[in-house]
Parts: structure tokens; sequence; C-alpha cells
């Protein structure tokens, strides 16, 4: 059984995670810029990372948008967030709904890791869109528990990524 990792990263965190897979796994790893939907389908088993931003699992249309293609395929996608992974709501709901328009195919299991945000690190739009989020959450009149979560998300900083988080990801593929 042939398995690859793929990974879509912006500041390191979902590559961290992709990095230790792939050495508890002794498999092949690939950046998704670097990979086409051919070269994917040569595997049988396939674990994509991306990391969320406005819920969206950054790169995970290259899976999606081919679902036919891989239907027959094993696959894990492994995302990386700020958002604690017990908040199942959210996971189970919101970011599913987001990325899996129809969906979440029966070949397809979802796991969810705290990733990285360090202040210092992030590039002016984003810092700005954090800002400019964190206002407007701040300006609802009776927030909910999960807008008053993300307004201290908003300011968060550090790594919070965890080896020992992939183990049921590793129990899946093997
Ligand atoms: C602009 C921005 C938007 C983000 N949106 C979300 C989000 O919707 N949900 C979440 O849990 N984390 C969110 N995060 C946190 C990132 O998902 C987290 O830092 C992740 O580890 C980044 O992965 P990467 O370093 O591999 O790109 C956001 C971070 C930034 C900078």
């Amino acid at each position: 059984m042939s398995t690859i990792v793929i990974y879509k990263t912006k500041y390191g965190g979902t590559r961290k995670y992709a990095e230790w897979i792939s050495e508890e796994l002794n498999c092949d790893i690939v950046d998704a810029k670097k990979i086409t939907i051919d070269d994917i389908l040569k595997y049988d088993t396939i674990i994509y990372g991306g990391g969320l931003y406005a819920e969206i699992i950054n790169g995970v249309h290259m899976l999606t948008k081919n679902m036919d293609k891989l239907k027959d395929k094993k696959i894990a996608v492994f995302t990386t967030g700020l958002t604690p992974p017990d908040c199942r709501e959210y996971y189970d709901k919101m970011v599913i709904e987001k990325n899996f328009k129809e969906g979440l195919p029966q070949n397809v299991k979802v796991f969810n890791y705290l990733g990285k945000m360090v202040v210092e690190e992030l590039s002016l739009v984003h810092r700005t869109a954090l800002k400019t989020l964190k206002k407007i959450m701040q300006g609802k009149e009776n927030p909910s528990d999960m807008e008053k979560l993300l307004i201290e998300l908003c300011d968060a900083d550090g790594d919070f990524c965890d080896k020992e988080a992939i183990g049921e990801l590793l129990d899946y593929v093997r």
C-alpha cells in the first residue's frame, strides 16, 4: 500500500505535522504546490494537511474538486488551527460544511490539530485581517460563545503544535 502526505502551509505549522506523520509512516511527503492530481492518483492512501484560514482548509480544494477520481482511495485530511480541537460543533459543522459542500465522502476522515500563530511572523495582510475580525466581533451586542472564543483567539501568539495528537490518524491509515 503506497501512502503520501501532502501539505500546504503558510507559517510552517502544517508542515510540522506532515513531517511527523511521514516519519512515523515512512512514506512520501510533498508540498501541495509541487504535485498534480495525476501524481496523487498513483497512491492508495492520501493524507492531506492544511491550515485553517477563515474556516477554509488551505488548498483542500485540490482534493474536493477531484472527489470522483479519488473515490476508491483512503483519504485522511488534517487541519491545523487555533480553535481547540474539542470544539466539535466548530469542526464537525462549520469546517465540514465550508470545505465539503456535498457532505463528507465516506472514504474521507478528518482530524483536527492545534497549529501555530506567532504574531511577529504574520504578514501585514493577516495581522490586519485579525484586527478587523476582532473589532467586528467586539462590536456585536450579544456575542455567542463561539464569537467570544474567536475574539480571544485573535490575540493568540505561540506554537501549539503537538506530535502526540497524530496517533489517531496513524491508526486510521495503518
Ligand atoms: C488570517 C488568519 C485566519 C485564521 N483563521 C483561522 C480559523 O478560521 N480557524 C482556526 O482554527 N484558526 C485560524 N487561524 C490560525 C491558523 O489556522 C493556524 O495558525 C495554522 O496553524 C496555520 O497553519 P500554517 O502555518 O500551516 O499555514 C487563522 C490564522 C490567520 C493568520
